[in-house]
């Protein structure tokens, strides 16, 4: 966009705003401001590794009902707007940091007035790739818009009563109206179109051309000999692919390792899947994270209870921690132990690094409307 239309836009927000609401008196540099700090982007193209026409969606426009520039830009300043939560000290950023691909580097999640949760927050880039549609650890929503709903209304985390009051406070932002307009044809704030906004803005966040990525599209010095080494493990003897795999290095299923099992009062901290179908099979089952990114997350697991990549190696390598319910794809591979030497932890934790990418990157807008 040409600075100087943004100039004039941002003036005529200023004087509507301004009469509005005179408690927050706004100058035309303020809005200027305002929209250069969040501009409208076209919707990137997939970064490489990901998407493309084998791998569909190709990109995020061939999505059922794809995201916009504006909605995007709506949904990157709801993201960071901790005007989301009741006592306007949480975003969903807080626990979601960009820098960390979007995780945390807590073991556990901290909401409004420092409440803690139990579970770590996962990353969500690449999710317009999800190959089932299972969002959260235990896969308790089914689309991403229904999802980003969720931790508005959780006590613990964003804290608001329901969804009505969250749309009641983002309504008495009289700044928001405009934005809502453009991207929905009316100024009207929903939930609906919260959520949407928000999921829209978690679709832009992709996550490719790694290292591994280079490597695989033919430029062999991409990976170094011990990353190379480590790939072949990961494919191959190591099973790792039995769940992290594809594109995203996910199944996007659930799966038993026995993370938060105590073996005295033979009981497991978090059921994990089992809280949603009740079935026996699903107890302590979680979501098999992608692993893209994953160097930026520790500490590690749906507990956040293993502080390092090696540990999660060191894990794998006795087979899990076993229990009743231990998933047979890691139970029949792995029953003999597969007791990888420190050099082979060595090359999967170099393999696992090599999956570091780039385009999901962002920090929080300079400024947000009044
Ligand atoms: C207080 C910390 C916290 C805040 C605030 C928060 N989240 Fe989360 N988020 C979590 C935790 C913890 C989980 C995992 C919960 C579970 O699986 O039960 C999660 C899960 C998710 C997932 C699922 C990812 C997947 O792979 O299944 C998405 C997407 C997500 N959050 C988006 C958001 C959005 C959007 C907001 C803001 C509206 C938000 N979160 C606010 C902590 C938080
Ligand atoms: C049976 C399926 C399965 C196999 C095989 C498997 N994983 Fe996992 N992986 C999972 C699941 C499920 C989780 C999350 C478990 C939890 O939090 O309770 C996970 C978690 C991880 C994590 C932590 C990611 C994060 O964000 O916390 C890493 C790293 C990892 N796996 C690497 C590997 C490697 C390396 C191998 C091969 C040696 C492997 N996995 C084999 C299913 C599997």
């Amino acid at each position: 966009m040409k600075p100087l239309g943004l100039k004039r836009v941002g003036f005529a927000t200023a004087l509507l705003i301004g009469g509005l609401s005179a408690c927050h008196p706004t100058s035309a540099a303020d809005s200027v401001d305002l929209e250069a700090a969040n501009p409208v982007l076209p919707i990137p193209d997939p970064p490489l590794g990901i998407g493309g026409e084998k791998n569909p969606p190709a990109t995020l426009l061939d999505l059922e009902d794809p995201p916009t520039p504006e909605t995007v830009r709506l949904g990157r300043w709801l993201f960071f707007d901790k005007r989301l939560s009741a006592d306007n000290t949480v975003s969903c950023a807080t626990c979601h940091r960009p820098e960390n691909a979007f995780s945390e580097p807590t073991p556990v999640s901290q909401g409004i007035q420092g409440q803690k949760g139990g579970r770590k927050a996962p990353s969500f880039t690449n999710q317009a790739w999800a190959t089932l549609p299972h969002f959260f650890w235990d896969g308790r929503a089914a689309s991403l818009d229904e999802q980003a709903g969720g931790p508005m209304i959780n006590p613990i985390e964003m804290g608001q009563k329901d969804h009505d009051g969250v749309v009641a406070k983002i309504s008495e932002i009289k700044g928001y109206a405009k934005y809502f307009e453009e991207s929905f044809g009316s100024p009207e704030v929903t939930i609906e179109r919260i959520t949407k906004a928000i999921a829209d803005y978690e679709r832009t966040r992709m996550s490719g051309n790694s290292a591994w990525d280079r490597y695989m599209a033919g430029d062999k010095s991409a990976l170094s000999e011990d990353a190379q080494k480590g790939r072949t493990l990961f494919f191959g003897n190591g099973f790792c692919n039995n769940c992290h795999k594809g594109p995203n290095l996910t199944d996007s299923d659930f799966h038993n390792l026995g993370v938060g099992w105590d073996a005295e009062t033979e009981t497991f901290a978090d059921e994990g899947r089992y809280a949603v179908t009740k079935d026996e099979k699903d107890k302590g089952a979680f979501k098999t994270p992608s692993i893209r990114d994953v160097s930026k997350r520790a500490p590690y697991m749906h507990d956040g209870s293993m502080k390092t990549l090696e540990e999660v190696v060191r894990f794998y390598s006795k087979g899990g921690t076993p229990n009743p319910y231990l998933d047979r794809k890691i139970d029949r591979r792995f029953a003999e132990q597969l007791d990888f030497t420190d050099a082979q932890v060595h090359q999967l934790v170099e393999f696992m690094k090599s999956l570091d990418g780039e385009g999901y990157q962002d920090t929080a807008p300079a400024a947000f409307p009044q």
